[in-house]
Parts: C-alpha cells; sequence; structure tokens
C-alpha cells in the first residue's frame, strides 16, 4: 500500500511554490510554507490568497472551504519549523548551490523516513540527491504552471531512488489529481525537453522581425490549438526561469535549439521578466 504524507513543506512561495500549498491545502493537506524572509512570506501568501479568492469569486469552492484551505497552510521564515513534515516540495528559483545547501539543511531537520522533492524544471535531481545523506529518498517532482490548473506532474528518479519512494510519490500525484509521469534524471525531463525548443524557435522569429508577436501566438492558437501562442507563454512561465532552463539543456546537450536566443537576456537585463514584472513580450496590468 502507498505511504501517506499528511505534513508536506513547500520551500518557496514564489509562484509556482505558492502555487503547490495551494493545490495541497485544496486536498485538505497540512502545508508548512517557507521562504527566506517576511517579504517571501507576505509575498507568497497574498499569491495564494488572490488565487483562492478567485476560485471563491467563480463559485468554485464556498466561504467555509475557502477559509478552511488558508488554515491549512502554516508559514515560516527558518526550515527548522519542517520537522514534522513527511515530505518535502522545494520550489526555489533554479539555483543548484542554493538547492543543494537546502537539501543539505531539510536531510539533517526532517525524519529519516521523510522524502525531499524539488520542483526543479531542469537542474540534475541527482545533483542535488547526493548533498543529503538519503539520495535514495530525493525525488523530482515537477508541477507545471499555473499549478492549480495544469494537470502534469513529472517525477524524476534517480540512479540511486527507492523504487518505493517513487511509486508512493506517483499515488500521492494522483491523489492530488494530477497525471503523474515517470522519468529519469535529463535536463527538461519530457516536457519542457519537447517544450523549449520551440519557444526559443519562436523567440528568434520575433528577433528577426519575422512575424509580430500577435500573429506569432495566434498562429499557434488558431492553427494548433495551443491554448496560449509561445510568446505569451513566456511570459507566464518568466523570462528568466526559462532561460535558465534552456541555459542548462543547452550545457547538457548542445542542441542549437536550445541556445538561448540573444534577446531573451537582453530583456532580462532590462527587467522585462514576463507578467510577474508587469512587462515581457506583452504589457500587463
Ligand atoms: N492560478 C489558479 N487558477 C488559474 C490561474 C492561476 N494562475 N490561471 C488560470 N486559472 C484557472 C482559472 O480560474 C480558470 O478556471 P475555471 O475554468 O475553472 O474557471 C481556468 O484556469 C482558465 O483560466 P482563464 O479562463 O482565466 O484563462 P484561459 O482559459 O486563457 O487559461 C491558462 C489560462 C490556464 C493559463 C491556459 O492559457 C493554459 O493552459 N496555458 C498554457 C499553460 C502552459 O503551457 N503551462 C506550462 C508552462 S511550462 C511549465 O510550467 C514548466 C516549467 O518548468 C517552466
Amino acid at each position: 500500500m502507498a505511504r501517506e504524507f499528511s505534513i508536506i513543506g513547500v520551500v518557496g512561495l514564489g509562484t509556482m511554490g505558492a502555487g503547490i500549498a495551494e493545490v495541497l491545502a485544496r486536498r485538505g493537506l497540512g502545508v508548512v510554507g517557507v521562504d527566506f524572509d517576511e517579504e517571501g512570506v507576505a509575498r507568497g501568501k497574498e499569491r495564494v490568497a488572490h488565487s483562492t479568492a478567485r476560485a471563491l469569486a467563480k463559485g468554485k469552492i464556498g466561504e467555509a472551504e475557502h477559509a478552511e484551505i488558508l488554515s491549512r497552510i502554516t508559514y515560516s521564515t527558518s526550515l527548522d519549523d519542517l520537522a514534522e513534515a513527511d515530505l518535502v516540495i522545494e520550489a526555489i528559483p533554479e539555483d543548484l548551490d542554493a538547492k543543494a545547501r537546502i537539501f543539505a539543511e531539510l536531510d539533517k531537520i526532517v525524519a529519516p523516513e521523510a522524502v525531499l522533492a524539488s520542483n526543479t524544471s531542469s537542474l540534475s535531481i541527482t545533483e542535488i540527491g547526493v548533498h543529503t545523506g538519503r539520495p535514495g529518498k530525493v525525488v523530482g517532482l515537477h508541477f507545471f504552471n499555473p499549478a492549480p490548473v495544469q494537470k502534469l506532474t513529472e517525477i524524476v528518479r534517480t540512479v540511486v531512488t527507492e523504487p518505493d519512494v517513487v511509486a508512493d510519490v506517483v499515488e500521492f500525484a494522483r491523489g492530488l489529481g494530477k497525471e503523474p509521469v515517470v522519468i529519469g534524471d535529463r535536463a527538461g525531463f519530457i516536457a519542457n525537453a519537447l517544450l523549449f525548443g520551440y519557444l526559443n524557435h519562436a523567440v528568434s522569429m520575433y528577433e528577426q522581425r519575422y512575424a509580430t508577436r500577435e500573429d506569432l501566438d495566434a498562429a499557434m492558437r488558431f492553427g494548433c490549438g495551443y491554448p496560449m501562442g509561445p510568446l505569451a507563454l513566456l511570459d507566464l512561465i518568466g523570462l528568466d526561469t526559462a532561460y535558465e532552463i534552456l541555459e542548462t539543456m543547452y550545457g547538457q546537450s548542445r542542441n542549437r535549439l536550445h541556445a538561448p536566443s540573444p534577446i531573451l537576456k537582453q530583456m532580462i537585463t532590462a527587467g522585462l521578466l514576463g507578467r510577474k514584472t508587469g512587462r515581457g513580450f506583452y504589457t500587463y496590468d
């Protein structure tokens, strides 16, 4: 029988971490959300409040359920508050050294049986796991943006991840109403390995003024049935995150498809990160 995880830690309360915390709380689980300072916690809390208020306004949840969801998440600025967690999902930005440090710390804080998961999009789970004394209990658990909406979770196993841990995390993901897929530890896993060549190509076409941003996006929405065009999707993902994913994949595969288009870096330097900064390929209110 699959092991049940009942207290879940989420480390990093950015777009993904806050979305994951919401998914968990909406399924009735207790969540401890950790960010590194009060400001980070306040922003994470605000993200969850905003997203659940939207569900309330749309009548998807009632007042009482809304209050319950919010009460299931406690917030902290200290990893020490994760001592009771049986599963911790790390969702900080894509920085291998920072992730390695957090996993090494978590390893000392949580119980020996607890599972440590990373929401990384492209970094190596193996390289993260070796910084703990329990690499067999380290997996990738990758959600998609927006986490409350997208059904996919990629579960990444390394050569040392225990099969029971993979099976338990697969069942856990199903219990969240997600569709789990299991893959080995290769940059980009399945979805990003396929998606980002296409997104990067769209950026190049935009950079070469091949077509307007609207027409590039319209072609893929109306011609291919994608819910969003590639440039609007990059704005949702965040240009900084997209750049890091491309760099990591390019570093590993040397596939030219993944060599980040130069304009991406320029836009990042200019602060055009997409929706989260109010401007990317498009401008947002
Ligand atoms: N949080 C919670 N719910 C959200 C949401 C958010 N941020 N954004 C949208 N929703 C919900 C809405 O409440 C709405 O729910 P109902 O239908 O139940 O009312 C539903 O999603 C549809 O939303 P909207 O009507 O506002 O807008 P839409 O129909 O245009 O859908 C979208 C918006 C869900 C983002 C859709 O355009 C979409 O699926 N886009 C593609 C997103 C995608 O490809 N994501 C993967 C990115 S890659 C990634 O994440 C991997 C990585 O590592 C970077």
